[in-house]
Formats: structure tokens, C-alpha cells, sequence
């Protein structure tokens, strides 16, 4: 009888602290060899971390890089994360590819990431412009073949949820020069950045990853495609 009561007082302590408590969510580490996501039909290795994307199976935006932070949000059915990246420079909401994180190190952190900037970011001209296909084409082809040997190339652009502007972060670790069957995909708003993809010699993967649009400007088309209007 005295053990039954002291069990309930207990309960009832914690259940009147819960309200008070701050929304907790779950951070951990990213890692590294991120499996290309199979849901999307991609096969392959990501050794520097797992793609972020505007949506499940979307346009890729940058890489958190294996070591970085990412704060889980939800988790969809394919376990693709919508959740906040904060990376080298860069400190944002984006959707994460599975098997991207080291389930070990989870932490508790504050939420901070809304459905309506998931929402937002569905419609790819809410971060690029100047796209090498109409809305739901040229996925996975190279449409605008480029030659990348005389680039930089860094892995990540973008700094905030605004994704209106960004700094070059992360310098891919392959050699440039090194690199075949390239094909441009979408510059940033600000025009200073371009999302490129190209076979990795190194690796033997194709790996996607940002220059600055200076270095290819003499490569690209006349027109280019700013179709937008999508909603997720
Ligand atoms: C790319 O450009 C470099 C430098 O101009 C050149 O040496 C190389 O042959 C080119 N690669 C291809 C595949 O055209």
C-alpha cells in the first residue's frame, strides 16, 4: 500500500513537469559512405556525406558533410529526414537522405524547422533558377554537358532557410581535372553558384556538387528553363 502511493506521487510530479518542458527533438552526427537513396532509384556511395534535398528524392542542394549536425524533425516512410542541417557554414531546413546519421550520438535540442519552409521549398524557385529541363525532366541525364577541369568545386552553398544567397563551403576532395561526363542542373537565385554533377574518377561515383557559375557561364545554353509552380 505505501509502495502504491509513493509510485503515484511520483507519476503525478512528472506529469505536472511535462507541460513546462520545451518540444524536444533529436540531433545526431552526420556521417560518411551514405548509401545513394535505393527509394529513389540511385545506386552508389556518397563518401563525404548524404545528399540534402528540397524534398524526398527532390533537387539536391548540398551535402552534410559526415561530422556536421542534424536535427530530426519527422521521418517519412522511406526514412528520408525533414530537419535542420548545420554545417560548416551553412544553417538550414532541408530534407536528408536515409542512412546519413549515426543514430549513437543522439541529443535533445528545441525544434526549429516549419512545414510551411518544407512547403515553401517544394517549388525548386524558391532556391534555383536557370534549370537545364522543365519541372520533372532531365533527372539523372546530363542535358547541358560541361567540361569542369578548370573549376572549383565545393560541396555546399547555401547558408539559410531563405536560400536566396550563400557562401562557398567545403571544397570537394577529388581532383577536378579528373572528372568526365559532367552536366549542369541549376544556379542559385543570387546567380553566383551552379549545381553541377560529374563522374568522380577517384570514387567511380557520380557525385553532385556546386561551382561557381564564373567558371562554366561559357558552357551554358542561351536559354535556360525557369518553370516553377510546384507544391508539395
Ligand atoms: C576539358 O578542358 C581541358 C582544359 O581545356 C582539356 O584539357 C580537356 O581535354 C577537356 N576535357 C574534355 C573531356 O573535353
Amino acid at each position: 500500500m505505501i509502495f502504491t502511493s509513493v509510485l503515484l506521487s511520483t507519476t503525478v510530479y512528472l506529469l505536472a513537469l511535462a507541460p513546462s518542458s520545451v518540444q524536444g527533438i533529436n540531433q545526431y552526427k552526420t556521417i560518411g559512405n551514405v548509401p545513394k537513396p535505393a527509394t529513389c532509384g540511385n545506386s552508389g556511395v556518397l563518401p563525404s556525406g548524404g545528399w540534402i534535398a528540397n524534398k524526398r528524392c527532390g533537387y539536391v542542394m548540398g551535402t552534410a558533410m559526415a561530422g556536421q549536425r542534424f536535427d530530426v524533425h519527422s521521418t517519412d516512410g522511406t526514412n528520408y529526414h525533414y530537419g535542420r542541417y548545420r554545417g560548416t557554414g551553412g544553417n538550414f531546413c532541408t530534407w536528408l537522405v536515409p542512412s546519413a546519421l549515426d543514430l549513437s550520438t543522439q541529443t535533445t535540442i528545441a525544434a526549429s524547422c516549419s512545414t510551411d519552409t518544407a512547403a515553401n521549398m517544394c517549388n525548386r524557385n524558391t532556391f534555383g533558377r536557370d534549370f537545364d529541363s522543365p519541372p520533372h525532366q532531365g533527372n539523372g541525364a546530363v542535358v547541358v554537358p560541361l567540361n569542369l577541369s578548370g573549376c572549383s568545386g565545393f560541396y555546399n552553398y547555401f547558408i539559410d532557410s531563405t536560400f536566396q544567397t550563400g557562401s562557398f563551403q567545403d571544397p570537394v576532395p577529388f581532383n577536378m581535372a579528373l572528372t568526365s561526363n559532367a552536366g549542369y542542373r541549376y544556379s542559385t537565385r543570387d546567380g553566383r553558384a551552379s549545381m553541377v554533377r560529374a563522374n568522380v574518377a577517384e570514387w567511380g561515383q557520380v557525385i553532385w556538387f556546386f561551382v561557381p557559375r564564373s567558371c562554366i557561364a561559357g558552357q551554358l545554353p542561351a536559354t535556360l528553363n525557369n518553370d516553377g509552380g510546384d507544391s508539395c
